[in-house]
C-alpha cells in the first residue's frame, strides 16, 4: 500500500466514525423522551405528583404554583366570579370543550365542568396561553374578570375560558383533586 492510499484509508475510515457517532448522538436524543415517558421510574412518577396546601389560600387569591416546569394557577373564586362564569351561556364561548383533564374529553365547557368542587369555589388550571404559551395575569384581569394575555391580548374568563383574542382553547384543567381539606395534589 502507498502512502496516498494509506492517507485515503484513514480519512474514509474517520469519516465513517464519525458519521456513525453522530448517528449514535441523534438516535438517542430522539429516542429517550419517548422511553422516559413510556416506561417512567419511580423517582420520575413521584416527581410528577404534587401535593399544593391551599388552606392560606383566601377567597378572591390565587397561588400559583411549578409544576412539571409550568405555572398552575389555583384560584379561589368570589361569589361574583362563580356567578358571571355559571351565568354565560355555552354559545357565547369560543372553546365549548370543558379542557378538563378529570372528566370525559367530551364534556362541554360549562363551569360545573371546569372546577374541583361542585361549589364551584376552586379551580385549578395550567397558567400556560394556549396561544403561544405567555403566563396569562390574573385577579380578575382583561375584559372577562380572569385571566388576561398581555403577549397578544387573549381574554379568558373567571373560568379561565377564552373569550377574545387569539388563543384557541380554554385554559387546560390538569389532573387535580382535593386530598383532604386544605391539600391539592396535582397529577
Ligand atoms: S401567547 Fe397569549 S395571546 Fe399570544
Amino acid at each position: 500500500m502507498s502512502h496516498a492510499d494509506d492517507t485515503a484509508g484513514t480519512r474514509r475510515d474517520f469519516l465513517y466514525y464519525a458519521t456513525a457517532g453522530t448517528g449514535a448522538i441523534a438516535t438517542g436524543a430522539a429516542v429517550w423522551p419517548l422511553v422516559n415517558q413510556m416506561n417512567p421510574s419511580a423517582d420520575v412518577q413521584a416527581l410528577s405528583s404534587i401535593q399544593v396546601d391551599v388552606s392560606d389560600v383566601d377567597v378572591g387569591t390565587q397561588l400559583t404554583v411549578k409544576w412539571r416546569g409550568k405555572p398552575v394557577f389555583i384560584r379561589r373564586r368570589t361569589e361574583e366570579e362563580i356567578t358571571a362564569a355559571r351565568e354565560t351561556p355555552l354559545a357565547d364561548l369560543a372553546d365549548q370543550a370543558a379542557e378538563n383533564a378529570n372528566i370525559d374529553a367530551s364534556a362541554s365547557a360549562e363551569d360545573q365542568n371546569r372546577t374541583l368542587d361542585e361549589a364551584g369555589e376552586w379551580l385549578v388550571m395550567m397558567g400556560v396561553c394556549t396561544h403561544l404559551g405567555c403566563v396569562p395575569l390574573g385577579d380578575g384581569a382583561g375584559e372577562f374578570g380572569g385571566w388576561f394575555c398581555p403577549c397578544h391580548g387573549s381574554h379568558y374568563d373567571s373560568a379561565g375560558r377564552i373569550r377574545k383574542g387569539p388563543a384557541p382553547r380554554n385554559l387546560p384543567v390538569p389532573v387535580a383533586a382535593f386530598v383532604d381539606e386544605t391539600t391539592i395534589k396535582l397529577g
